[in-house]
């Protein structure tokens, strides 16, 4: 479990934090999403102990990261990739990690294994790939077998092979019951992934949600209808509205109802579906409401 307190930060004029709080529970993938310099890097330095916050606090497993005896063990992150020396391999840039905290090369081997890496393990990570150093950030990440993990955006510079790696190996560390806190400024790479998200903007939480109730309420009970005759589908649905040459969107009613009543008075359709919201609809709906907030508040 990861706790973050009220922190507040400023680097100068900028205030970088401004009241975060939120918990990563074990057994979940956690969304961090936000736009660009809304605090998400700064909140897991402080978690790590790398930037100090001037108000708030941030627990790992109820300890402090510095107190942490073998820190390794309990949070695993990668916060930037690039973060490694050229000249060194990538078996070596992991055994030296290993070594700091009493962990053997074994474990060095097993995660090369579970991010791909053995083929390479003899080469110098200077000359990685960004997709390359990511999965070499993850190795690092998962070496001391830890009950947490927090990645920094680590979808930046994969593949879409590399993507769909990266999801399948966070739902699994959460199956396993561990806490996952990944971050993200596009919400889109969180579809089918994340459990629970946490959307954050100018250094606060805007919300806090279940993935399932997030996706629930964006959908808004709309169901789809295509029709080659729009005027006859809209005079059976007077609650219909229409989206296209063909198409009309029906607000309140069951997919099943809306058949019914087209096939009640006779009229030709090609589709009916329920409305799915993606992540991404979801986050501008939200996102959206909190700009207007924001705009009547201040
Ligand atoms: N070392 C620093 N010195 C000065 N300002 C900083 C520093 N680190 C962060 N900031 C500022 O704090 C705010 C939050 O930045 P942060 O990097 O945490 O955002 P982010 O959510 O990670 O954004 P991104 O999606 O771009 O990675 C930004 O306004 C940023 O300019
Ligand atoms: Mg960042």
């Amino acid at each position: 479990m990861i706790e973050v307190n009220g922190l507040r930060k400023r680097f100068g004029p900028q205030l970088a934090l401004d009241g975060m709080t939120f918990k990563v529970e074990p057994g979940k993938v956690t969304g961090f999403v936000g736009p660009n310099g809304a605090g998400k890097s700064t909140t897991m330095r402080v978690v790590l102990g790398l930037d100090a916050a001037d108000e708030g606090t941030t627990l790992v497993d109820g300890q402090r990261y510095r107190q942490l005896r073998q820190p390794l063990c309990v949070l695993g992150s990668l916060l930037d990739a690039s973060a490694l020396q050229p000249s060194r391999t990538a078996r070596d840039h992991l055994l030296w990690m290993a070594h700091s905290q009493g962990l053997t090369g074994k474990r060095v081997d097993a995660v090369l294994g579970q991010t791909g890496l053995t083929g390479v393990a003899k080469r110098r990570a200077g000359g990685f790939s960004l997709g390359m150093r990511q999965r070499l950030g993850i190795a690092s990440a998962l070496l001391g077998d830890p009950r947490a993990v927090m990645l920094d955006e680590p979808f930046n510079g994969m593949d879409p092979e590399g993507i769909v790696w990266v999801r399948g190996l966070l739902r699994s560390l959460a199956a396993d019951g561990r806490a996952v806190l990944v971050s993200s400024h596009l919400m889109s790479e969180l579809e089918d992934v994340a459990d629970h998200v946490i959307i954050v903007g100018r250094g606060k939480v805007i919300a806090d949600t279940s993935v399932k109730d997030l996706l629930t309420s964006a959908s808004g009970g709309r169901v789809n209808v295509r029709s080659q005759d729009v005027a006859a589908a809209l005079a059976a649905l007077p609650e219909g509205e229409p989206t296209g040459p063909s198409t009309l969107t029906v607000t309140g009613m069951t997919a099943e109802a809306v058949v019914a009543r087209l096939n009640g008075h006779g009229v030709p359709f090609s589709e009916v579906s329920a409305h799915r919201a993606s992540l991404e609809d979801a986050y501008m709906d939200l996102t959206r409401e909190a700009v207007e907030y924001r705009g009547v508040s201040s």
